[in-house]
């Protein structure tokens, strides 16, 4: 690709590249042909009750030595406002469809103890419930998406449990709901109808799962009198899993139901499930990896591309309006557990891989942002690929965290197209676009770019050409580190962490220098 280059250069100040001779990238962005929201939604986040996701993670109860409010963690809450969470999915996965409700309401001495199957068959002591979940998201500023048990609950528990939390009349459940502590009807603003109906949650197939679903949708309502009158719980139905055909089965089966759907029955979102692993019996190690393992899990993680287009594809044939929002609710690297974790607390170390890995998802996200309006990567804290890790009193925020605090900006800003030549990066037999970008304005008017230099090796010289505005100076951050597998660890917190980066407009045009393995966000000034 040609591009047109006018405009103007910005000269990156904070370049630790090595003397390598840079490949040449170019990029055009036009400002007036803004136009798709991006969601905030898109970085949503997932706290399932898993291992130390939620206990030790969130959860360390009133009595702890950890600084703490109401039992939940300073330090976690204090890393998670810098993100900005827009929504907290809760309380699973699988966990969700065998989880009952009512145990984790009341005075925390009286909360039912049970086990938790699914995940290490550990005591599950249910004094992180309904009550701490809100106070949680009331102390981070996120709204709720809750998951409904539809495996092993029935409607009537999952349309109490919303008259529990939603009612403001005083019915009996409200008046419970006061006298546990909170007068005020809870707000959820998304409401999940299963979990992996088709395996944990289940194994339903696409038809039985319809029945359950119209079932749910009709009687599990939001008695929230804010939202009813705008009709703001949004409700997501199960959708696919990873790549099988099946899938094209189960996507057609509830969009097909929802193109006749009748006034008694409705759905806002179809969820979907896709993890980057590679091979389940045999997961690629999360730390202490070459560049050939680096290669390989970017190409395999790149199928999120192919997985959207083709269920989209689907819904459009339903849905031409695009009324259902395609929702990635679990999406994220998944690694062979840590040596000495418990196997089924999924347990992984988080590098600079991971960081680019969660760069190229947003951005596949931002480009489908017409279709995928809400997405939650797996999970939060402790599990899989987190943003933060704790053990004790100790905190570490990943490599990850720093992607979604540089993708701040993007949140409800509006995409700018952008068109660039990518260019190859190639390591034995994997070849790999060795650039990607979006560009996006946000609600003052200001013009951000993404670039990922995939490349783990070589800089990249970018040259934007961009039609609309006169910039007049650039600011921003890069992430980068010295190796594919560098790590934060409580004892070298900052090994991966971004680096400021400012520029000035010079001779009428605009060259960025990516460093190689990086993920840089920068604001351009009028
Ligand atoms: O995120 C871990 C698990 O992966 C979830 O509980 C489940 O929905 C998925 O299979």
């Amino acid at each position: 690709m040609r591009a047109i280059l006018f405009g103007f250069t910005l000269m990156v100040a904070a370049t630790t590249a090595p003397v390598v001779a840079a490949q040449r990238v170019l990029l055009s962005v036009d400002m007036s042909k803004a136009g798709t929201k991006i969601d905030r939604n898109i970085f949503g986040q997932f706290a399932e009750h898993l291992g130390h996701g939620v206990y030790e993670g969130i959860w360390v109860g009133p009595d702890s030595s950890i600084p703490n409010t109401r039992g939940i963690r300073n330090d976690v809450v204090a890393a998670l406002k810098a993100i900005m969470v827009p929504n907290v999915r809760w309380p699973g996965g699988c966990f969700a469809d065998e989880y009952h409700w009512r145990n984790g309401i009341g005075p925390a001495d009286h909360r039912v103890v049970t086990l938790n199957p699914n995940w290490g068959g550990v005591i599950e002591p249910n004094t992180f419930g309904t009550h701490e979940f809100f106070d949680f998201l009331d102390q981070i500023g996120a709204e709720a998406y809750v998951s409904v048990n539809v495996g092993s609950g029935t409607p009537r528990e999952a349309a109490e449990w919303l008259e529990y939390m939603t009612a403001a009349q005083p019915t009996t459940l409200a008046k419970e709901r006061a006298a546990n502590g909170h007068p005020a009807a809870y707000k959820v603003g998304y409401l999940g109808i299963g979990n992996e109906s088709w395996d944990c949650g289940g194994n339903m197939t696409p038809d039985y799962y319809l029945s359950q679903l119209k079932i749910y949708s009709r009687f599990v309502r939001n008695y929230n009198p804010e939202q009813q009158e705008k009709q703001e719980m949004l409700k997501i139905a199960v959708g696919p899993g990873g790549g099988e055909p099946r899938w094209t089965e189960w996507t057609e089966t509830i969009m097909k139901a929802y193109q006749h759907h009748q006034w008694s029955w409705d759905i806002n979102g179809l969820s979907m499930h896709n993890y980057t692993v590679g091979n389940w019996s045999r997961k690629f190690a999360s730390e202490g990896f070459d560049e050939a393992e680096y290669s390989q899990f970017l190409k395999l993680t790149l199928d999120m591309e192919d997985l959207i287009a083709k269920h989209s594809a689907i819904m459009d044939k339903y849905d031409p309006q695009k009324k259902v929002a395609l929702v990635v609710d679990e999406w994220g690297a998944w690694y062979a557990p840590l040596p000495g974790s418990n196997p089924g607390f999924l347990v992984q170390q988080n590098s600079l891989r991971d960081a680019i890995l969660a760069a190229l998802n947003l951005n596949i996200f931002v480009r489908h942002a017409d279709r995928v309006r809400m997405a939650n990567i797996a999970q939060m804290i402790n599990v899989l690929q987190a943003m933060i890790m704790t053990d004790k009193e100790k905190m570490v925020v990943t490599p990850t965290y720093y992607v979604f605090r540089m993708y701040v900006p993007f949140q409800d800003a509006t995409l700018v197209p952008v068109a660039f030549n990518a260019d190859t990066y190639t390591y034995e037999n994997i070849t790999l676009p060795r650039v990607d970008a979006i560009a996006a304005k946000d609600k003052a008017g200001k013009l951000w770019l993404e670039l990922t230099n995939v490349d783990p090796n070589e800089p990249v010289e970018i040259e934007v050409n961009v039609a609309g505005i006169t910039a007049k100076s650039a600011a921003g951050e890069t992430l980068t580190a010295p190796k594919v597998d560098s790590v934060n660890t409580f004892d070298a917190p900052n090994a991966v962490a971004p680096k400021p980066i400012s520029a000035k407009v010079q001779g009428g045009k605009l060259a960025l220098k990516l460093e190689p393995k990086s993920v840089t966000v920068v604001a351009v000034e009028q």
